[in-house]
């Protein structure tokens, strides 16, 4: 079996990805058009990292190895793993330039490879890609035949961000699309050696397997969408708590409780561009994906609605100051890309508000893309300081143990809106100075 690879792409998926193969006792070797991620690679640090990232390379630095040259990878390895970014494009599709601009002096080294090489796509990108686009490009640039004298898979990745290495290393199982018998075969004996809890195999055709990564993302989001449907309803409910009917729904097997919380809308950089991106594809193949729509327009209302009730609230209070606590789509990453909190955040100060924000990681990227009109804070004090509302809007461990205190210190006009429900509900109750509403519970007055 073989037993070494190349990764190009060291980003967020990329690096955790070619550190983990290196510490199942993979040779790996890394490449990236960033000499600053090579270098930080070569020196064992990686700024922003997934926490056991560090330590796993420093405990593989034997094994992995970092290039800028294509083909130097290519002859040093026996699978070409490629995770570079495929960004959404303005049809809702994904751009596949840098996936081309990594396949073309990619094919130019299996040219020159006596040895059967295999590529494997682990970037998301619509069904169609690889068999339309991917395989003609590499047999155009390498000269030879895919499935015979070169192989290409499809193998996309189901993490989630803040616990990328845990998911890597134990799937729920493993989607394979391929070329060919033989390619699909090498590549599931490998993931056979790399995965800790023998997860199911799947292997299929290329287009199928493009066509199921993005479907449980798509899946995934409708059940979102569906849970903050619920929480909406609970709240218009006498005595109505979403926590309690979605625990009660999940329990049957045919649903399960993940993903059915309800609070805020999803983001990330993944989940709202492939249900887009599905319905792109749906329509490209004349289905409309009314389900995928539906999903996306709740997503989108859900944010917009909740800043106007905020800002409703506030109708009688003069200059009114919004505070926001969490800016990152999830806790444990540094990601803001489309959260539910930069999205109320944009919505709020768009109609006028003033709005203080305070993220333990998500600072300084949430400073690129937030106008000048949002003020960042260092802390959490310093985010309440004067606020007249203040909206709990990522989970992090660090906000669960804020007391009502701080709050009722802190505030202009006490008001905590808990997205998540992650706050003491009834010592904040039991403050009648501090009113305390919570996304998806009917048990206070209406707001
Ligand atoms: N991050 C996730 O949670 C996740 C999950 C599933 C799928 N994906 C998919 O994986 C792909 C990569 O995502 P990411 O989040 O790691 O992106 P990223 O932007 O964090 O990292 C991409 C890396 O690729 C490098 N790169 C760009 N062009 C290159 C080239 N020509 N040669 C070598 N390296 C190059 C960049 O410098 C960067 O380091 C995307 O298609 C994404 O949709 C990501």
């Amino acid at each position: 079996m073989p037993d070494a690879i190349s990764v190009f792409g060291l980003g967020k998926l990329g690096l955790p990805f070619a550190v983990s193969w290196a510490t199942r006792g993979f040779r790996v070797i890394g490449v990236d058009v960033r000499p600053d991620m090579l270098q930080a690679v070569a020196s064992g640090k990686v700024p922003d990292a997934e926490l056991p990232v560090g330590s796993m390379l420093a405990r593989a630095k034997t094994k992995i190895k970092t290039t800028t040259d294509p083909g130097e990878a290519v002859e040093k390895s026996d699978v070409s793993f490629v995770i570079v970014p495929t960004p959404s494009n303005e049809k809702g599709g994904y751009s596949t330039r840098c996936v081309e601009e990594v396949l073309e002096p990619l094919g130019k080294s299996i040219q020159k490879k006596d040895s059967f090489h295999i590529v494997s796509i682990v970037s998301t990108v619509l069904p169609g890609a690889s068999d339309t686009n991917f395989r003609p490009l590499l047999e155009r640039v390498s000269g030879k035949t895919c499935g015979r004298d070169f192989g290409l898979c499809y193998n996309p990745e189901f993490i989630a961000l803040g616990e990328v290495v845990s998911g890597l290393l134990n799937p729920d199982f493993v989607l394979i699309g391929e070329s060919d018998a033989r390619s699909g075969t090498i590549l599931s004996k490998m993931y056979g050696k790399f995965c800790k809890n023998e997860p199911p195999i799947v292997r299929m055709s290329l287009w199928n397997a493009e066509l199921a990564k993005i479907s449980v993302n798509v899946y995934v989001t409708m059940k979102i969408s569906f849970a903050n449907t619920l929480a909406a309803l609970c709240e218009r409910m006498p005595g109505g708590d979403v926590d309690i009917v979605s625990g009660a729904v999940g329990l049957d097997s045919r649903i399960g409780t993940k993903y059915l919380k309800g609070g805020l809308g999803y983001g990330g950089p993944c989940f709202p561009r492939d249900n887009r991106a599905f319905l792109h594809i749906a329509e490209k193949l004349g289905n409309h994906a009314k389900l995928s729509r539906a999903t996306d327009e709740i997503n989108t209302d859900h944010s917009l609605l909740l800043a106007g009730r905020i800002l409703k609230s506030l109708h009688d209070v003069e200059n009114p100051q919004i505070s926001i606590l969490g800016l990152t789509y999830k806790p444990n990453t540094f990601v803001v890309e489309e959260s539910a909190a930069l999205n109320i955040a944009k919505s709020l100060v768009d109609n006028g508000a003033v709005v203080k924000c305070y993220d333990p990681t998500g600072m300084e990227h949430a400073k690129r893309s937030l106008s000048e009109r949002i003020h960042f804070a260092p802390g959490v004090s310093d985010c309440l300081e004067g606020s007249d509302f203040c909206v709990v809007a990522t989970p992090w461990q660090e906000f669960r143990s804020l007391p009502p205190s701080i709050f009722l210190e802190k505030m202009r006009h006490p008001t905590v809106l808990d997205c998540w429900r992650i706050l003491d509900r009834s010592r904040f109750h039991a403050e009648p100075k501090l009113r305390y509403l919570a996304v998806g519970i009917n048990d206070s007055t209406p707001w």
